[in-house]
């Protein structure tokens, strides 16, 4: 299973930005890891189109459980599948600040997302006053057992302590990887039609193209699902290289 790196554009970029997106697949024509970007909805089917022939894939956000229907405002997986999206972003931490979504809710949006040809990226995190009071793995652990479906036949993994995201705060080399340990070894109990060994669990929050080097080093880490970074093909792409270099350097 390759590695991945995945950005993640959140609500940015108007249709000008593409052209970073240009920049990124000129300067890396053929990257040994995988490469994905999850731009806004709008941007979605033009990216995806301006992509083709490129080892560059796009992914949605977020989407609806229903596969179509009256819900205003909402776009479902077939609809980002429809757009040319290969992946989901699924229950990140701004989704489950901004719109109280809860663990039950990412679990029919991921099932919905794999009905739809999808692979989910599910998003698990603590916050800082959860790590604080040594809650952080039961936390994640019951963040993955209730958003996760058991029966789930594909599965990315995202950790992003919420504490990281857009503040350049990362947790230490072996807070990443206790908890990716533990992700790990709690898939293996919890999944019944994957292995564990191939599901790709990302470390998220504050990745630059500075720390991946070492993040990438920490055992269990097989990608970085990447906000602020992602935005410029440059740094991105310094993402991208040391990831290739991590695994295959
Ligand atoms: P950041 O965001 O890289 O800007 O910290 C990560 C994320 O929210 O996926």
């Amino acid at each position: 299973m390759k590695k991945l790196a995945a950005g993640n554009w959140k609500m940015n970029g108007l249709a000008a930005h593409m052209a970073e997106i240009d920049a990124l697949a000129a300067a890396h024509p053929a990257p040994a890891s995988e490469v994905l970007i999850c731009p806004p909805a709008t941007l979605l089917s033009r990216l995806s189109d301006r992509v083709s022939g490129t080892p560059i894939a796009t992914g949605g956000q977020d989407c609806h459980p229903a596969e179509s229907g009256a819900h205003t405002g909402d776009t479902s997986a077939a609809m980002l599948a429809d757009a040319g999206a290969s992946y989901v972003i699924l229950g990140h931490s701004e989704r489950r600040a901004d719109h109280g979504e809860t663990d039950a809710l990412i679990h029919s949006k991921t099932t919905a997302s794999l009905a739809a040809g999808l692979t989910p990226i599910v998003c698990l995190g603590e916050t800082l006053a959860e790590r604080e009071a040594g809650k952080t793995l039961s936390i994640v652990g019951t963040q993955l057992r209730g958003s996760v479906p058991p029966d789930a036949s594909a599965l990315v993994i995202a950790y992003e302590p919420v504490w990281a995201i857009g503040t350049g705060k990362v947790p230490t080399l072996d807070q990443i990887g206790e908890v990716h340990a533990f992700l790990r070894d709690t898939l293996a109990a919890h999944l019944t039609a994957l292995d564990a060994t191939d599901i790709r669990i990302l470390y998220g929050g504050s990745v630059k193209p500075t720390n991946a080097a070492e993040i990438f080093g920490v055992p269990n880490v097989d990608g970085a699902l990447v906000g602020g970074a992602s935005l410029a093909a440059a740094d991105f792409g310094g993402i991208i290289a040391a990831l290739d270099a991590a695994t295959y350097g």
